[in-house]
């Protein structure tokens, strides 16, 4: 992707998110919320595609995917009122098919093209599928990273400024306490994934949280997470107690520990992943 096509997708994020402004010309502030998301992971996208030394044109195609990847969100709001994947859509799948029927899109090249559609059709899987093209998995799994890197700082923020009360006022039922539910940490223990389902408490959500750390596939993105002290606050607001602590020392070692050929490049994807 060239420094033109990228300009041309940065633009049709804006216009396509005006079609979703009310009479007022507001968005919804949950939705407002999303294009600043779509807008910090693309610069994610492009600084962690940098770090690895990527291609110019893999940079671009990489930031393109960055704010493409949650153009789902916006139809998902519409049409349920909600981002609840499991009651409504699966938001990956809604932002893939729009940008398929973008008036852009069909000027990209085939393999652009393919890379683009699987990026936001499964930035959200809980895994990537074992059928998705080896060629398209740099970039895949870079917006999941790029994804989860804007998360963490997200959480970490809001701790830090009020102990996420915003998170807490939107999460009807949440408990604000130091228990941690036995079967998340049953799962993190057992397999380093846990389930949202599982999640009952501030605590149960900031070790969910911790866990994405062992899903991150790329050296920058966990040099980071440590380097911009989001580890630091998220281990620092965790119950400690003799469950959590060798998850988060396992969770920290990852963090400061890096192995070169854990890293995927477009030009020659490993066939190795990081667990996850
Ligand atoms: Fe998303």
């Amino acid at each position: 992707m060239n420094a033109n096509q990228l300009q041309i997708i940065r633009d049709w994020v804006q216009t396509f998110a005006d079609g979703f402004r009310d009479a007022a010309g507001e968005l919804p502030w949950v939705v407002a919320e999303k294009l600043v998301h779509m807008q910090r992971v693309a610069t994610n996208m492009r600084e962690l595609a940098q770090d690895l030394e990527w291609p110019a044109e893999q940079i671009h195609l990489a930031e393109a995917l960055g704010w493409l990847h949650d153009t789902g969100r916006f139809i998902q709001y519409r049409d349920f009122g909600h981002f609840h994947d499991p009651t409504s859509a699966n938001h990956g799948f809604l932002g893939a098919d729009a940008i398929a029927a973008a008036p852009w899109f069909a000027e990209l090249e085939e393999t652009v093209r393919y890379t683009l559609e699987t990026g936001v059709r499964f930035h959200n899987a809980k895994t990537i599928p074992p059928d998705v093209p080896a060629d398209r998995l740099p970039q895949l799994k870079l917006i999941r990273d790029a994804d989860k890197l804007d998360i963490f700082r997200v959480v970490a923020e809001g701790l830090e400024h009020d102990g996420f009360q915003d998170l807490i006022s939107a999460w009807p039922g949440l408990a604000v306490n130091d228990t941690i539910n036995p079967a998340l940490l049953q799962e993190i223990q057992s397999h380093r994934q846990g389930d949202y389902a599982h999640v009952r408490s501030l605590a149960d959500f900031l070790l969910l949280v911790i866990s994405w750390i062992f899903a991150l596939y790329y050296e920058p993105t966990r040099q980071r997470v440590y380097r911009d002290g989001m580890f630091a606050t998220l281990a620092r607001f965790l119950p400690q107690n003799p469950a959590t602590r060798p998850i988060l020392d396992e969770a920290r070692h990852l963090l400061t520990h890096f192995d070169e050929a854990a890293n995927v490049s477009p030009a020659a994807p490993s066939e190795q992943d990081i667990p996850c």
